[in-house]
């Protein structure tokens, strides 16, 4: 079984808008190879920004959503039985060193420390990537970067990154963009009017105000987007907002009641 680099190839360019100087520092990181981690709320736009750099930087992108089942083979690779017996098929991040591509890991705190040490001895100057099982030692490709993503908001302390880990590392912080930005990605991305957008932003601006005063997290620039979908395909806003932004986020009855206020103010009742 071989995995062809080809089907990770990004052909088209992923429509993004600069928040701030995400791209000129990446850029510079990618330049040195320096392991990466992207550093922001769900759904502010981490995974978008590395599909768009590694079509600007003309790189395969290997991407990996972790959980706290993975284990180091999900990563590196396994044996595997087929008609002529036991063959090697490499993981993904196997696949990104061997051939240069850059390999994403999402959320990589979902995984358990014991698997995210496997990541070490590629991101010191050796660049190394050890497959025990099979005895071999791979030395990344000199196009190879390794960028993981990390939800700050989230972390407990016996689920977070060693430290030892985050060393070996740069980061970039990415926030929701500001409100002109914000509505244009939503109009852009769901289909729905600008006017129509700019309320939606303005409704989950208040609910950001409230994280971390009843709300875990505020409405997101994906929920907008997914709002935004279902007006245009007729669902009244009202209703639109309520399944997409507002419902998923929380159960509380008296916070439910609170966003519905920041709807009604823009959308009317
Ligand atoms: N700066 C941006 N430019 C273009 N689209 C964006 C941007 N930020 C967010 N989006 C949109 O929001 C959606 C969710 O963003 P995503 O990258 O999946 O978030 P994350 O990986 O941070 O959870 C994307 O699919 C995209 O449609
Ligand atoms: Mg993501």
């Amino acid at each position: 079984m071989q995995t062809s680099i080809n089907q990770y190839v990004i052909q088209a360019e992923p429509y993004y808008r600069p928040v701030a100087d995400e791209i000129e520092l990446f850029e510079a990181a990618y330049g040195l190879r320096m392991p990466m981690i992207l550093k922001g709320p769900t759904g502010c736009g981490k995974t978008r920004f590395m599909e768009y750099m590694a079509w600007r930087l003309s790189r395969p992108l290997v991407t990996l959503a972790c959980n706290e089942d993975m284990t180091a083979s999900d990563l590196v690779g396994r044996y595997l039985l087929d008609a002529e017996g036991t063959v090697w098929q490499d993981g993904p991040l196997t696949v990104a060193a061997r051939h240069g591509a850059i390999c994403y890991l999402d959320e990589v705190v979902e995984a358990r420390q014991d698997t995210t040490v496997i990541i070490h001895p590629l991101t010191d100057d050796r660049r190394l990537l050890p497959l025990d099982k099979r005895g071999e030692l791979v030395h990344a490709h000199q196009d190879f970067q390794l960028v993981v993503s990390y939800n700050p908001g989230y972390q407990s302390v016996t689920k977070d990154l060693k430290q030892s880990t985050k060393q070996r590392f740069g980061s970039i912080d990415f926030h929701y963009p500001d409100v002109e930005i914000e509505t244009d990605i939503v109009a852009h991305e769901s289909g729905v009017a600008r006017e129509i957008a700019a309320k939606l932003v303005g409704v989950a601006q208040k609910s950001r105000a409230l994280r971390g005063r009843g709300l875990e997290e505020g409405i997101s620039t994906r929920m907008l987007i997914h709002a935004g979908a279902l007006i245009e395909r007729g669902i009244a806003p009202r209703r639109a907002c309520q399944l997409a932004m507002t419902k998923p986020i929380t159960d509380d009855e008296a916070m439910l009641h609170a966003l519905d206020g920041f709807i009604e103010a823009y959308f009317g009742p």
